[in-house]
């Protein structure tokens, strides 16, 4: 029997990880706090911690659940930016759940957008109110629009398929551009231009945060969409607000924020908010917010909870080798062992 602290528990997360963890051995401790250096002592006696986005695993935590006997970090996600990957190395294995349903983050992109260029989200309060005006409800076709998706791994080339459904004209850059897709890829600078749409589907790394800032909104076409389904450091909040403010930007779509941590996945309706920037975007009636709910479906919760279990069960049956480890040496921490096999440590 594997034991595992399970951080961050939500009602959703429950059914699917007992089910899958019944059935080969792995035993989850729920716990409804996140993980971090006051939170760490609740992993005592276990062997795995599985995590979730907004726990904070940094080298304190680490040395920690090392000195505990923790010897594996599970992420039941994709993103692991919130890991110092580097700092687990040569102590505590560290594996993620790289696909489980990119479908479930790219259509979730799409719902945003849709909501907010044909007014869906006031259209909707206005009905419910008997209300049947169609004042400043006009949007615009997406169809023979320019969108341009930064990164185009497995959710953004989904995206990039459902848009050309759409009829819209696909842009992308990204580090790696995808061979023989038939992507026209140009520099990021010439996206930022050309772009009606702009979605963002690349990782939160020291080199892309803040990518959406003063400058790059500087560049952007007037009237532009900004969606943001991939980590919230990607923008500088300021920037965004200064640019729907100045009407440089037409309207964003976040399901993700940089100061999201201790806000989202929570209910806060009976509390003033603290954060004076989300506070400002949630009443601009051109910016929609979802709470990091992109990956929210019953296909994506199945699979993440199925392969978190496969992950914790190959490291321990197979001396830490799982194809879905993580390791910063390699450059892409994910192609590690799949290219060497051999054990990253
Ligand atoms: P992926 O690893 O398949 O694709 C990421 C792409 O970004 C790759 O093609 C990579 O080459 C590219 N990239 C890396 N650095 C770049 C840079 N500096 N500039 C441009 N492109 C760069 O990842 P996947 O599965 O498509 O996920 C993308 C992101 O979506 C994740 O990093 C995660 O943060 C986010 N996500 C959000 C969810 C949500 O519920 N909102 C759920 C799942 C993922």
């Amino acid at each position: 029997m594997i034991k595992t602290a399970f951080y961050d528990t939500k009602n959703y997360d429950r059914p699917s990880f007992e089910r899958y963890g019944q059935q080969h051995d792995v035993q989850f401790r729920f716990l409804e706090t996140k993980l971090n250096e006051d939170t760490v002592e609740l992993a005592n006696g276990c062997d795995a911690v599985c995590v979730f986005v907004n726990d904070t695993v940094n080298a304190k935590v680490i040395d920690r659940l090392y000195e505990m006997g923790v010897r594996l970090i599970a992420l039941r996600s994709a993103g692991y930016n919130n890991v110092d990957v580097r700092a687990a190395f040569g102590k505590l294995h560290v594996v993620h759940v790289p696909a489980y349903s990119p479908y479930a983050v790219a259509e979730h992109a799409m719902a945003l957008l849709l909501t907010s260029v044909r007014r869906i989200h006031k259209a909707y309060n206005r009905t419910r109110d008997f209300n049947f005006s169609l004042n400043g409800l006009t949007g615009f076709d997406l169809h023979g629009k320019t969108v341009g998706v930064v990164g185009t791994g497995r959710i953004g080339r989904i995206f990039i398929d459902i848009c050309r459904g759409f009829g819209m004209r696909v842009i992308a850059y990204d580090h790696f551009p995808a061979k023989d897709s038939g992507i026209e890829y140009v520099e990021l600078q010439e996206l930022f231009g050309r772009s009606d749409v702009i979605s963002l589907h690349c990782p939160l790394t020291d080199e892309t945060r803040h990518m959406i800032n003063d400058e790059a909104v500087e560049r952007m076409k007037k009237g532009v969409v900004i969606i943001n389904t991939s980590r919230g450091g990607l923008i500088d909040t300021e920037a965004l607000l200064n640019g729907i403010r100045a009407r440089k930007i037409g309207a964003a779509c976040l399901d993700v924020y940089e100061e999201e941590a201790d806000i989202f996945f929570e209910d806060r309706s009976g509390h003033i908010l603290n954060d004076e920037a989300l506070s400002r975007l949630i009443s601009m009636p051109n910016v929609i917010v979802t709470s990091h709910q992109a990956f929210l479906t019953e296909e994506a919760l199945s699979n993440i909870a199925e392969m978190t279990v496969a992950n914790i069960r190959s490291c321990f049956d197979n001396d830490g080798i799982c194809d879905n480890e993580l390791c910063y040496r390699c450059g892409n921490v994910e192609r590690c062992k799949k290219e060497r096999r051999q054990r990253c440590f």
